[in-house]
């Protein structure tokens, strides 16, 4: 997740400075509750309405193990696999922060997790979103090279003075993307698949508008950030997502 970057910064500390120890020693029996409870129930919701390779990669990485997932273990199945990690962070971290987090393969992860009463609220994202919604797809080739080549579009385009070109591909697809599977419209991005309820909203609300996902047409699709969005692209398929985005230039997006 990304968060807009302060206009008082000038020169960005690198990405490293940003990342803490998840000290996973420090969540409590509730916290490892909490995840149990959220995992059970976002598996059950989503059943087969999110693209396959995300339920391929939830078994990948074993998620379904008990407890929030300690990021040494899971680093020791993914990173292998992709050459993705994960890495703590306490929070929300500067766009251009992430992006270059992204060129790196690496994926900032919060160490902390919702309270039992905040099940379906969220002010920042948490360890639940971070690790449920966006890790399984980082295990899948293709789409795990697509997630690096944005975080090249974002370090140019922010470097450009426009960092909202590669923020909104982001969002339209990482995060609330749809892609059709077999004629079906299954969810892609990591918002729509930890969240109760806009997963099912994506999919089945009239309320809503679902246009022809491409690269030109997420650029300039404004998106929302305070409720479920008003609008979906979605793509002919996972894969044509991640061609048009992984061959789309750093000038090319500039020029869009
Ligand atoms: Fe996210």
């Amino acid at each position: 997740m990304l968060q807009e970057k302060s206009k008082t910064e000038d020169i960005a500390p690198s990405w490293e400075s940003y990342v803490v120890s998840q000290d996973w020693e420090s969540f409590t029996d509730d916290d490892h509750a909490v995840w149990d409870l959220l995992f059970a129930r976002q598996v059950e919701l989503l059943g087969s309405r999110v693209v396959t390779p995300f339920l391929d990669g939830i078994d990948l990485l074993r998620l379904s193990h008990p407890g929030v997932p300690e990021l040494g273990e899971l680093n020791a199945i993914l990173e292998p696999r992709t050459g993705w990690r994960t890495v703590a962070v306490p929070g929300l971290v500067p766009d251009d922060v992430f992006f270059a987090m992204l060129t790196e393969r690496v994926f900032p992860v919060g160490n902390f997790i919702r309270t039992r009463e905040q099940l379906d609220y969220l002010e920042a994202p948490d360890c639940f979103h971070d690790l449920f919604g966006h890790i399984p797809m980082l295990a899948n080739h293709d789409f795990a090279e697509m997630a690096r080549h944005v975080g090249e579009l974002g370090v140019a385009a922010i470097a450009a003075g426009e960092g909202d070109r590669v923020a909104r591909i982001y969002w339209h697809s990482v995060e609330f993307g749809l892609a059709k599977e077999d004629g079906e419209l299954k969810i892609l991005g990591a918002c729509l698949a930890s969240s109760f309820g806009e997963s099912h909203f994506s999919l089945e609300s009239d309320a809503v508008e679902r246009l022809p996902f491409s690269v030109s047409r997420a650029v300039h699709t404004p998106y929302r950030h305070d409720a479920f969005q008003p609008r979906y692209l979605v793509s002919e398929s996972l894969e044509a997502t991640v061609e048009a985005v992984t061959a789309t230039s750093p000038e090319e997006l500039l020029a869009l």
